[in-house]
Parts: C-alpha cells; sequence; structure tokens
C-alpha cells in the first residue's frame, strides 16, 4: 500500500509503536505544495534544515535561522493532515542551554502547529533532550553525521568507521535514547554500527546512509527526485525532476519564442453583451 486512508494525524506513540515494525517513510518537507503530495505517502514529513542548502543555496545548514525554519513549517503544516511534521531545530538554537532549547522549541511548536523537534544530538545534548520531553516538547534525535558539525568536521563525513567513533556515536544514540528521544535519526555511519544502534536503542531509528535494518527510512526529497546533479552516495535516485524541469522550461521557451504560446486555449475573447 503507498498510500494511506486514514487522515487522523500520526502521534508520537504511533511513531514509537513502529519500532522492530513497519518500516516508518519520512522525507523532507518545506513548502506546501511538496507537502500536499507527500502527506498521503510518508509516516513523517521532516521540514529539514537542509531547507537551507536545496532551497535557499547556502553552503552549509549552520546559517539557517530559526525565523526560516518557522516560516517553512507554516507552510507544511497547512497542507498536510496525516503526517507526523517534525521541524529541525537549527544550529545555534538549541545549544546553549535548555532553557534556550525550551524557549525556542516552544516557539517552533506554537507558531507552527508540529507536533516534534528535532535536534542533532551530541553527548551535551541529552539534557537538553530530557528537558525538553519532560516539559511536553517531543523530540527526535540525529547523531552519526551531525551537518550542524561540518565546520569542526571539515565537511560531510561519514562517521562510526573507526573505533574511537564508533564508541562516540553509539555512546550519543544511547543517551538520546535514554534521554527519551521519540526516534532516532541515524545519519552516514558505517552500517553495522547503524545495526547495533537499532539493536540496541527502545526507540526506532530512521536511517539516511545507515542500514536497510533501521525501523525507518528518511531521504531530502529533491536529492531522491534527482533535482541535483550531485548527491551523496548514500541516496538513490527515484525519479529525474531537474530533466521534467529543463525540458518543459525549454519548450515554454521555445514555444514563446514561436510565438506558439499563449495559444487559443490560453488567452480570453471578450465577453459577448
Ligand atoms: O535536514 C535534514 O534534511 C535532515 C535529514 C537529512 C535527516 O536532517
Amino acid at each position: 500500500m503507498s498510500q494511506h486512508t486514514q487522515t487522523r494525524r500520526l502521534s508520537v506513540p504511533d511513531i514509537y509503536a513502529r519500532k522492530g515494525g513497519e518500516p516508518i517513510v519520512a522525507l523532507t518537507a518545506y513548502d506546501a505544495p511538496t507537502a500536499a503530495l507527500l502527506d498521503p505517502i510518508c509516516d513523517v514529513l521532516l521540514v529539514g534544515d537542509s531547507v537551507g542548502m536545496v532551497v535557499h543555496g547556502l553552503p552549509s545548514t549552520v546559517p539557517v535561522t530559526l525565523d526560516m525554519m518557522i516560516l517553512h513549517s507554516q507552510a507544511v503544516m497547512r497542507t498536510s493532515q496525516r503526517a507526523l511534521v517534525v521541524v529541525d531545530m537549527p544550529f545555534s538554537s538549541y545549544e546553549a542551554s535548555k532553557e534556550q532549547a525550551f524557549a525556542n522549541a516552544a516557539r517552533v511548536l506554537r507558531e507552527t502547529g508540529a507536533t516534534a523537534v528535532k535536534v542533532e544530538a551530541g553527548s551535551y545534548v541529552a539534557d537538553t533532550i530530557a528537558y525538553l520531553v519532560e516539559r511536553g516538547i517531543p523530540v527526535m534525535g540525529h547523531v552519526g553525521l551531525r551537518p550542524q558539525a561540518a565546520l569542526v568536521d571539515g565537511g560531510f563525513k561519514a562517521k562510526g568507521r573507526s573505533e574511537h567513533e564508533w564508541q562516540k556515536v553509539i555512546g550519543e544514540a544511547k543517551a538520546a535514547d535514554a534521554a527519551g528521544a521519540f526516534a532516532i535519526v541515524v545519519e552516514g555511519v558505517a552500517e553495522d554500527l547503524a545495526v547495533e544502534i537499532t539493536t540496541t536503542v527502545k526507540a526506532p531509528t530512521i536511517g539516511i546512509g545507515a542500514s536497510v535494518q533501521c525501523d525507518g527510512q528518511v531521504l531530502v526529497t529533491d536529492d531522491m527526485m534527482g533535482r541535483f546533479e550531485w548527491t551523496p552516495r548514500f541516496v538513490k535516485q527515484y525519479g529525474n525532476i531537474r530533466e521534467v524541469m529543463r525540458e518543459a522550461a525549454e519548450s515554454y521557451a521555445s514555444d514563446v519564442r514561436a510565438r506558439a504560446f499563449p495559444g487559443p486555449n490560453q488567452v480570453y475573447a471578450l465577453k459577448k453583451s
């Protein structure tokens, strides 16, 4: 079944209960028409801070602001009814203190109507996750390749391929789990590590560049639709939207130049009086 008929929005317990069960289908959405299209197909719509790179052409997710996340999330909420919508907390909106994280996460939920936030879960963030969850804010964790750490890491690098990194990442996943994260994104890690995290933590794992054995999968929609010439190696392209757009634009341009557009069906006739 690729489309669901249920109209009630999936809840945090619904997603948590999917551990070891039906795989969770997640994709990113940043705008209203995309959310409307994906909502009946996906269980989770993630308003990822990847919006900064995908939509705004930024070199990383670091410059993304809370206001940008809220604006895009409001658009996604307007046209989705079924999927659980999770909003990424952008860089510098949650790391300074638990209180800062609570104030900003509460603002996100209040101003968007989304159900949950996601934080990149370095070990120091575990206390913050517990603080938010205790105060009523559902949190999804994100371990492994953490795009917001790109400046420290010197780029987007797969994690957990050495013993030291393996222990670090599994420690972060366990800490996020113990702190009450309802799901954990596992990005860009050695496959065996993704499997170990999945079998160790109680929360469902959602893989991206991880393992088919994760409890669900997420991709950046524009990557899997073939919007870009380059994508990370863990992306499977399920479409070629770039070519569809290019062909449509070229057909339009050639019609305009040949004075073939607008045709009789695209112009208005005078009203007969
Ligand atoms: O920002 C994002 O889109 C993400 C996914 C890649 C998991 O965090």
